[in-house]
């Protein structure tokens, strides 16, 4: 189980962030025995890093963590991911353990040269690993063929009850080449917990958010499994995935969601639960499309790399 750090910073989820906030929730986390932890440097343009950094130093437990961060997709030369990733260590103050390149590149460009500065970035111990985000089932078939010296470990992409295009070929892929799936928006933000009304920009915009909400069928499944089992829809929502082997990262503001990951984690979902929510999700598993594609595909994928970052600084990052 992993614990995402997207809301801490982002003005998407409400703007400034605060430092006592997460290391409220992480020192439940040290508690519950969940260490695994994602950012990025396009959260808040580096917030999430800084505010993680601080929170680590403030409880005396930067070497207690795996900390995940995702180097942008707009960098696709070896020495502009380089020297990303000694930024994102500076933030964080420390390195970090596993480094994904956040999204694909632009059209144009190289994928090889990209895995190329990660096998680098490994190679020249600025970090411990590293990992594709967002990659749909070519581009990452591309990658596989052309990393030279190091496998990649892990691959994060959308993935939970209302978005199961992953299961088509994605999920498989990962397995094949050991990489360990890593599941965004495993609540669809925050929609499969229960909340029927978008109270931030990132809810608002996002379709899966909406259909999840507004899905009656799904919302009472796993209402009623959730009663059965005396548990939050969240707890379920999650050990569902985790019974269909990805590793669910999930987003929080408020601490005691921490406590909730934490009975996921611990959770066995009974069989015929796994079979109510398989069944009652499966349009899922095909409204999304035949493949995976990230929500900024393919417009994203036409932007050149130097415009994106222009973007995402003049708006101060996701
Ligand atoms: N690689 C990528 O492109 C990518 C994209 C998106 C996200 N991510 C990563 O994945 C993480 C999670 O994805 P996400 O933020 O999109 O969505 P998510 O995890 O599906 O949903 C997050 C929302 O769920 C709510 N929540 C969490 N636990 C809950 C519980 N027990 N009961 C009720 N509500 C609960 C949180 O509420 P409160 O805010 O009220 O606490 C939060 O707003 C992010 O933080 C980020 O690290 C990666």
């Amino acid at each position: 189980m992993g614990l995402g750090l997207w809301q801490h910073g982002s003005r998407l989820w409400g703007g400034e962030g605060s430092v006592e906030r997460l290391a409220a929730g992480l020192s439940i986390a040290l508690e519950e025995g969940l260490n695994l932890l994602d950012t990025a440097e396009v959260y808040g343009w580096g917030e999430s890093e800084r505010l993680l950094g601080r929170a680590l130093k403030m409880l005396g437990a930067s070497d207690s963590f795996v900390v995940v961060s995702k180097v942008a997709g707009f960098r696709h030369g070896e020495s502009d991911i380089i020297g990303a990733v000694r930024r994102i260590a500076s933030r964080l103050g420390r390195a970090p353990d596993v480094i994904l390149h956040h999204w694909p590149p632009p059209a144009w460009a190289s994928v090889c040269r990209v895995v190329r500065g990660l096998e680098r970035a490994v190679s020249e111990g600025l970090t411990g690993d590293y990992g594709l985000s967002n990659y749909g089932e070519g581009l990452l078939a591309r990658a596989l063929e052309c990393q030279r010296r190091l496998e990649p470990i892990a691959l994060q992409a959308q993935y939970s009850l209302a978005y199961r295009t992953p299961e088509k070929r994605l999920l498989r892929m990962a397995a094949e080449a050991g990489m360990g799936f890593m599941a965004w928006s495993p609540l669809a933000k925050g929609a499969l917990a229960g909340l029927r009304r978008p109270v931030s920009r990132a809810q608002r915009g996002d379709p899966v958010f909406k259909a999840a909400s507004g899905d009656e069928r799904l919302q009472s499944t796993l209402r009623g499994v959730a009663e059965k089992l005396g548990v939050g829809m969240a707890e379920v929502a999650l050990a569902w995935l985790e019974a269909r082997g990805a590793i669910p990262v999930v987003g929080w503001r408020r601490p005691e969601r921490v406590r909730a990951a934490a009975v996921a984690a611990r959770m066995e979902l009974p069989g015929w639960a796994v079979e109510e929510l398989d069944s009652v999700s499966r349009v899922y598993v095909d409204l999304w499309g035949d493949r995976y594609r990230p929500p900024s595909e393919p417009l994203i994928r036409l932007v050149p790399g130097l415009a994106q970052r222009l973007l995402l600084s003049l708006v101060g990052g996701i």
